[in-house]
């Protein structure tokens, strides 16, 4: 597995590569990675021939300084896993490499942009799409992998493409979760013993309205769902919504094609974020 601190031997590598007729694909991460990121890597193996994937703690896209003060950065253990799964090259730039010099960063990510994450988040997709563009920049993959997770993100992401036109398949990855349901994210070793026990309510909720979505209507669920928070000592919920999983607008019907739940709540300190596709 290739190292790679720069865009120029980054491209140095897979300019060859390409000439060749190989497909790349790009797998962009934060690090700190788990299971969830790996299954990225795999499906990215399905693909496509070579595989990069980026480690870089975006600044931009932080909208609390703390919170990227205290992100995980297990370097050495990530290298170790992306060894394992046999990802073939590693790209991981420092801050300067990505952002040399001040610059203004604003696109047109639609309404979707201020929805849900957005509002408790303000620009943190301005920040998400401006490094990702930069990483398509260096890479110029074929494929690039995205986890369902992130489910907004996801959207941001296709909605970026189509501002620049660019010629990149995006792949959603289904969720991968902790046995006892919780999703994995990088953020859950920041969890107290009682904080991971709590946490669980979050995909308990969105199950509930996957269980009993032919039962009650969408505001019941809702309701019934929210009501799930109620009492636990340390959860704060920011939203539960049963959403269009185009536009993210709260669904009017059940009868739309295209429904999702999705959930963030704070858990002790820690803010985390889940969601169910319903159909
Ligand atoms: P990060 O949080 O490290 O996530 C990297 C990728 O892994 C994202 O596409 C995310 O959706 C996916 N992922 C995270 N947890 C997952 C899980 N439990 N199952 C499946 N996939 C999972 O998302 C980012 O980094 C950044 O915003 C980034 C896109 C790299 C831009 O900086």
């Amino acid at each position: 597995m290739e190292i790679f601190k720069t865009k120029t031997a980054l491209r140095a590598f897979l300019e060859p590569l390409k000439a060749s007729g190989l497909k790349i694909a790009l797998v962009p991460t934060m690090g700190a990675l788990h299971n969830g990121h790996i299954s990225l890597i795999k499906l990215a193996q399905q693909n496509a021939d070579v595989i990069i994937c980026s480690i870089f703690v975006n600044p931009t896209q932080f909208t609390d300084p703390k919170d990227l003060e205290k992100y995980p950065r297990p370097i050495e253990h990530d290298l170790a896993m992306l060894e394992e799964a046999g990802c073939n090259g590693v790209f991981m730039p420092d801050v300067k490499e990505m952002y040399p010099e001040k610059e203004d960063w604003h696109i047109d990510l639609g309404k979707a942009e201020f929805l849900l994450e957005g509002e408790f988040r303000r620009g943190h997709y301005q920040g998400v799409t401006q490094i990702v563009n930069k990483l398509f920049d260096a890479v110029k993959p074929d494929v690039a992998m995205f986890g369902q997770k992130d489910f907004q993100q996801v959207l941001m992401i296709k909605n970026m493409l189509k501002h620049f036109n660019l010629p990149i398949t995006i792949i959603t990855c289904p969720i991968i979760r902790e046995e006892d349901g919780l999703a994995m994210s990088s953020r859950n070793i920041h969890l107290s013993e009682k904080d991971r026990k709590n946490a669980l309510v979050l995909s308990k909720s969105l199950q509930f309205v996957i269980d009993h979505f032919n039962e009650y209507s969408l505001s019941q669920l809702e309701e019934k769902a929210e009501a799930l928070y109620a009492g636990i000592e340390g959860v704060e919920l920011d939203y539960f919504t049963i959403a269009n999983g185009e536009t993210l607008e709260p669904a009017k019907s059940k009868e739309e094609g295209n429904l999702v739940a999705l959930v963030a709540a704070k858990v002790g300190t820690t803010r985390l974020i889940d969601n169910m596709i319903i159909k």
